[in-house]
């Protein structure tokens, strides 16, 4: 996959602007430090110039809410911030209405803008609530996690969660633009910066040899989101889900190759019942298993897996698949949302830097997965409760 040419690293820490490119719903991604200060310039940029309503959680709020509000104000902006509760839970039909239900009681007309000011979980939530209210209001993404910030706010993906599965309900709605200010990634607690860092990973192994040797030589400095190395870092996750979005904004073939690790890493989730791993844990797991079912299927040398598992064990993210039988992850496989014709498909690294989609047999996965198990604490069978549900 060819790149846009990146800023040269002594000037990374200044800013950057990425194109998703797609057509009428086209936007740009906006890196840039202290940019929180500067997010009601960016939106008077855009043409708001009425009421911002945003959505975030009472964490994220502490922190940033009073500096977001500063700067919209300072702009004649009017805005209000609604906080969703923590977490998942936060996803569901529940908290959608909760929202819809107060722009409809402020009387919010289709020229208000909706921000996102938080992690995935708000970003997906307020991304649902701006494309159903009154059949779509302006969203713009605020992204405060790395998964937020390389992954979730980019793209258009807005869903929440049902009973019967992950972000089963949902629309394709891109932004007016996502404002991401690197600094905010300082006070994220240290799991959840790792976790992100498993999707940062993943775009190296799909699409950028180059990147990953940056990675496997500055994992250190990354890991201290020492700056230059951090935009460094954002500039190049960004540019790569752009890329692969505007080529496939609504999921047909191209898209999958984001899905490298995901195949297992949604079957680990599912069958411990979401509380075992974050999603990037789950991920790190399944991009480890499946660089081991593309060596064992004869697709790329060794060298490939062991690289992967060695920059994934630097970052402190699990490498050892838990004690759960491969029948059963298989039996999930099989039920996610993905599958097409009962086959499982895997994204399967050939080489650093190139992955290519197959459809691989129950035999071979269960041999892969047996020997990526090692040693590790048990999951214990309370854990495979939901062993049944879809993700
Ligand atoms: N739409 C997509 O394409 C897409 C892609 C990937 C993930 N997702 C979704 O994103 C969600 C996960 O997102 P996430 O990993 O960002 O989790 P999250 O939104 O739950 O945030 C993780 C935690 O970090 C806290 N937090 C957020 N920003 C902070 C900050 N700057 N400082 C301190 N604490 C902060 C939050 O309060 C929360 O406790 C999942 O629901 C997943 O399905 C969506
Ligand atoms: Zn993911």
């Amino acid at each position: 996959m060819t790149l846009p040419s990146l800023p040269p690293s002594s000037q990374a820490a200044i800013s950057a602007r990425i194109p998703v490119d797609l057509g009428a719903r086209s936007y740009e991604i906006l890196i840039q430090d202290g940019l929180l200060d500067r997010i009601g310039q960016e939106l008077r940029r855009l043409g708001m110039n009425s009421e911002a309503i945003i959505i975030s959680n009472p964490v994220v709020k502490r922190l940033y809410g009073a500096r977001v509000l500063k700067s919209l104000k300072a702009e004649g902006l009017r805005a209000t911030i609604i906080t969703v509760p923590e977490g998942e839970q936060a996803k569901s039909m529940k908290w959608l209405n909760a929202i819809l239900d107060e722009l409809l009681g402020r009387r919010c007309e289709r020229n208000t803008w909706l921000l996102a000011l938080g992690g995935g979980v708000v970003g997906d939530l307020a991304g649902l609530a701006a494309s159903t209210y009154l059949r779509g209001i302006p969203l713009v993404q605020v992204p405060t996690t790395l998964v937020a910030q390389v992954d979730a706010s980019i793209g258009g993906k807005t869903g929440v969660n049902h009973r019967l599965g992950k972000n089963l309900i949902g629309t394709f709605y891109q932004p007016r633009t996502v404002l991401i200010d690197p600094l905010v990634l300082k006070t994220l607690p240290v799991r959840e910066y790792r976790a992100g860092l498993a999707e940062v990973i993943k775009y190296g192994v799909i699409a950028d040899k180059e990147f990953f040797e940056f990675l496997e030589q500055h994992i250190g400095l990354v890991l201290e989101q020492e700056s230059q190395r951090l935009h460094r870092v954002l500039q190049t996750s960004c540019s790569i889900k752009a890329l692969v979005v505007s080529a496939d904004e609504r999921e047909g073939n191209r898209r999958r190759i984001l899905n490298f690790g995901h195949t297992v890493g949604h079957a680990l989730e599912t069958v411990t019942g979401y509380r075992r791993y974050k999603h990037g844990e789950a991920v790190a797991l399944g991009m480890i298993a499946a660089s081991r079912l593309s060596v064992e299927l004869g697709l790329s040398d060794d060298s490939v897996a062991r690289r992967i598992r060695t920059l994934v064990r630097e970052c402190n993210l699990p490498t050892d698949l838990p004690n759960c039988p491969a029948g059963v992850l298989i039996r999930v496989m099989r039920q996610d949302k993905k599958v097409k014709d009962q086959q499982i498909y895997f994204v399967l690294p050939t080489e650093i830097g190139h992955v290519t989609v197959l459809p691989v047999q129950d035999s071979q996965i269960r041999g892969c997965l047996t020997s990526t198990r090692r040693s590790s604490r048990p999951a214990r069978s309370s854990r495979l409760a939901h062993a049944g549900r879809t993700v």
